[in-house]
């Protein structure tokens, strides 16, 4: 009878050296991340059926999975400890594939390889914050934090709220500038600062749009606004305000142009 190659000879080359189809050689860790993958992989659905992926409802969703879902605590755990154990198992393949020097002779396998070795990392880190609990949170903020950290674009706009924040609510002892601003064009004790980044630089010979405002902040006397010159604005920022609350103004009333 002619012979029918099975399915699970497909997995490994019709003809393989002897030396090389030992578990020693390779230790077997792609398969082995394979198949945890394929359990995460239906764990992951099972639990997808009681899991509310919202904040209010996330904690609650695991604690039924894990106490009332039939056999909930079983699939739990499998994904949990199949996740764990696939970090492991795909680390220590990327490092047999370094270290037998296999990278060299499939360069393409070798980078979508360790493509998958981040995305098993960040996978597995998204699933710990999927739990939602003290743990997974401050993981996840600590995450954010790192990104943020790197990111000019994530701080500026944090900047910039922040200022938004202080603008209309204050800060500790300081008063809103709401109170006497608006940003709409209408006059209330003081000037309207809608456009005002656009007028900012052309104000004080020499000062820039971000010194102008800095300084009608901290020492609102230098300088009257025309039409103002009776009114008084609030003269404490200076020591109400931290450095940092100040330059987030700053950084706030810029973008009103
Ligand atoms: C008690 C009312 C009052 C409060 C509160 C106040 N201001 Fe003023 N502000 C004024 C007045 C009045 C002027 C115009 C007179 C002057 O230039 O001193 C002015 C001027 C300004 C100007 C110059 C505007 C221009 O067109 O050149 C800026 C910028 C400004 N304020 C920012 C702020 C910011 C930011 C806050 C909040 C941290 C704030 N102000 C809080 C009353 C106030």
């Amino acid at each position: 009878m002619p012979h029918r190659p099975s399915f699970f000879s497909h997995l490994h080359p019709p003809t393989l050296p002897r030396r090389e189809s030992g578990f020693g050689y390779t230790w077997g860790m792609g398969g082995i991340s394979i198949a945890l993958f394929i359990i995460l992989l239906v764990t992951g659905v099972l639990e997808m059926f009681f899991y509310a992926p919202t904040t209010a409802g996330a904690y609650d969703s695991v604690k039924l999975i894990a106490n009332v879902a039939p056999y909930g605590w079983l699939v739990r755990n499998l994904h949990y400890w199949a996740s764990q154990a696939m970090v492991v198992t795909v680390t220590v393949h990327a490092l047999r594939v370094i270290m037998s020097g296999g990278y060299k002779k499939r360069r393409f396998n070798y980078l979508l390889g360790l493509a998958l070795l981040i995305l098993t990392l960040l996978a597995d880190f998204t699933g710990f914050v999927l739990r939602w609990d003290d743990s997974g949170v401050w993981a996840l903020t600590v995450g954010t934090n790192i990104i943020r950290a790197t990111d000019n674009t994530a701080r500026a706009a944090d900047q910039t709220r922040l200022g938004e924040q202080i603008f209309s609510v204050g800060a500790d002892r300081a008063p809103a500038c709401t109170l006497c601003h608006s940003l709409d064009g209408v006059t209330l004790v003081g000037p309207s600062l809608q456009h005002v980044a656009a007028r900012a630089g052309a104000r004080v010979p020499g000062q820039s749009a971000g010194d102008y405002i800095r300084a009608s902040i901290l020492t609102p006397s230098a300088f009257k606004v025309p039409g103002f010159e009776t009114s008084t604005m609030y003269p404490n920022y200076s020591v109400d305000l931290s450095p940092e609350q100040v330059e987030a103004l700053v950084a706030f009333l810029l973008t009103q142009r």
